[in-house]
Formats: structure tokens, sequence, C-alpha cells
């Protein structure tokens, strides 16, 4: 393993997320297009712990950070079994709130081959609002990150607020927006581009963000305004942009049959991103890093499974020289 992490820092906590947690239900084998008023048969079935920021939460833990979580869940079954694989991987979910009046989101992906219909309920992650936050909570740690900024609406109106507060007490920031599910690309986004210190958008998001039509036009957009981009380009690996300077980073080559989906290897890559960077390390390693733990991601279903296969996951960090 790198450097531990912060076993000589004063706080207690590495890094918190505010966020979603859902759960996936993953449909194999089903055809793209899919009529109305047919029986469809699929050729497997997965339900696991889903919503990019408990996948990074639940991957952080078990990479050795020091993880707090700040989520709400319906009092329904999909709650507690998040919560349980949650806790299992050692996450701080003191901050969790139980909320017995709406349910729990759930997420039903279809693969297609490299493709996938992806079908959100928001339920609780869209309820969220800043004043749920517990300032103290945020400032325990050294570092704040959002993922799926278009999900959590009701996070909007305080963020930008919440964000200058947390740089001005010394945080570093991440975002990851994820998809947004009006197409607009706006709104509280353009605030807060000004504020993080690291943006890790996949490639076709990055163009959404920055409305230009290639990667490279994009991220000479946006590098003046936001200190260090690291790109997701799956199989093709990362691009890690630090000012005027741009540099790929070669990915793990995953063999096609080992391959079992891609669903949370964003997720999976910033855990290695952030673990590696958390830790000081230059950029273009942490990119290597989060190269393997998305890697990781794919030889599994959704994006927690593999990390939780003990043997698969310390076999493959090993290989990798993580551990
Ligand atoms: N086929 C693959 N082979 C090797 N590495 C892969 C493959 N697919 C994904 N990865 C790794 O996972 C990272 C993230 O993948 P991807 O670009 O699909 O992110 P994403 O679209 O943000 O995913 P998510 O669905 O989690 O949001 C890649 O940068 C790469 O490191
Ligand atoms: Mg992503």
């Amino acid at each position: 393993m790198d450097t531990h992490l912060s076993s000589t820092l004063a706080k207690p906590l590495d890094l918190t997320i505010a966020g979603e947690t859902n759960l996936d239900l993953i449909l194999y084998g089903l055809p793209e297009q899919m009529p109305t008023e047919r029986e469809l048969l699929g050729s497997g079935f997965t339900t696991t712990l889903g919503g990019s920021s408990s996948i990074l939460a639940h991957n952080l833990s078990v990479l050795g950070v020091r993880v707090g979580f700040i989520s709400q869940v319906g009092s329904d079954e999909m709650g507690e079994i998040a919560l349980a694989r949650l806790d299992e991987a050692g996450v701080n979910c003191t901050r969790i709130k139980l909320r017995a009046d709406i349910g729990t989101g759930v997420t039903v992906l279809l693969p297609h081959g490299r493709r996938r219909h992806i079908l959100t309920y928001p339920g609780a992650m869209a309820h969220m609002t800043v004043d749920d936050l517990d300032l103290d909570y945020l400032h325990s740690s050294r570092h704040f990150h959002l993922s799926s900024l278009f999900l959590q609406t009701a996070l909007h109106p305080g963020l930008p607020q919440l964000f200058a507060d947390l740089k001005r007490a010394g945080l570093t920031l991440s975002l990851d927006t994820n998809d947004d599910p009006t197409g607009e690309w706006g709104g509280v986004l353009e605030e807060l581009l000004d504020t993080i210190d690291l943006l890790l958008p996949n490639a076709d998001e990055i163009m959404k963000i920055a409305g230009r039509l290639t990667l490279e036009q994009s991220l000479d957009a946006l590098s003046a305004r936001v200190p260090l981009i690291v790109v997701k380009c799956g199989s093709r690996g990362a691009v890690v942009q630090r000012g005027s300077q741009r540099d790929w980073v070669a990915p793990v080559l995953v063999d096609r049959g080992a391959l079992v989906d891609t669903i949370g290897a964003g997720d999976s890559f910033n855990a290695g991103f952030l673990r590696a960077y958390l830790n000081g390390q230059d950029p273009l390693r942490a990119a290597a890093v989060g190269n393997i733990t998305g890697a990781l991601s794919t030889l599994r279903s959704g994006g927690t499974e593999a990390y939780r296969d003990t043997a698969l996951r310390n076999d493959f960090l090993r290989q990798h020289s993580i551990i």
C-alpha cells in the first residue's frame, strides 16, 4: 500500500461525501429495443449497492480511506440492504438519515454490451438539502466530494455558499457531476466550477459541461477554471489536465471474457484516484491508480461487487502493486 493515509493528521476523517444512496437492480441480456406488451426474458439479475455517491463511499472505505457519508434513505428494505452494505465496508454511516415519508432510490440498469439503459426512481436522493448537512462533521475531514450533482436537486440552492465556506476552512473539493437527466448542464454547476480543486467527469460529460464538441476543446475551455481535471475515458484510460499540461494515462487491459459490466467503473476510478490524491501522490500516479480501481470494478456486477469479493480484490490490487 502507498504511504498510510493521514495516520499523522489530526482530522478524524479523510473525506466526506454528501450524496445519494440507492440500489442498482441490474438485468442482463435484454434486447436494446424493448416493445411493450411483450414478455422479454433476461439472462441474469443482480441487486447491488448503487448510486454514484454510495458506490464511491463504499469502495473508498474498502481501500482504507476514512469516509464519512451523509445521505438519506427510506425506511424500507431497499434502504436496509444499502445501509448494511455501507456499514460492512466500514463507512461512517452516523449521518445517514432514515426517512419514513419517502422511499429509497432505485436504479434499474439494462446493459447491452457497451451501452445500457439507466432508469432511476430518485426517491430520498432528491430531498436532501444543505440544511440537512452537519457542518461540524464536514469540517472534521480534509476533503469534500460531491457526486451526481444533477440528481440531488434539493441541495442546489445552498451549494455555492457551502463550497465557498469549506474551501475557506481549508478543505479541498472535488466534483463528479455524472449525467444531467434534463440535458441542460447549467444552473449551479457554473458557480461550482470556479470553486472546486478537482473535476472528475467522463468523456461525454466534459463535452456537455464545456459546451464543446471534442474532449480537447472541452479541456482547453475548462482548464483555466479548474486546476485539476481528470477525464475518465472507459477502455482508453484517463486524461489528466493541469493548467496547460495534458497527459493520457494508459488503462489496465481487461480481458473481454472477464469483463462483466462497466457500471460504477467511474466511481471506482474516483475511489482509487482520491485515495492516492489524498495521500499526496502526483495526479498522474493517482490516475494510474484510478485506472486500476476502475478496471477492478468491471470484473463483477455493478460498482461494488468486485470490492466485496476479498480474494478477487486483493489478488487484483496486489497484481497491480496497489497493496
Ligand atoms: N473496458 C475497460 N477496460 C479497462 N478499464 C476500464 C474499462 N471500462 C472502464 N475502465 C476504467 O474505469 C474508468 C471509468 O470508466 P468510464 O469511463 O466508463 O466512467 P463513467 O462513465 O464515469 O462510469 P460510471 O458509469 O461509473 O459513471 C476508466 O477511466 C478506466 O480506468
Ligand atoms: Mg461517472
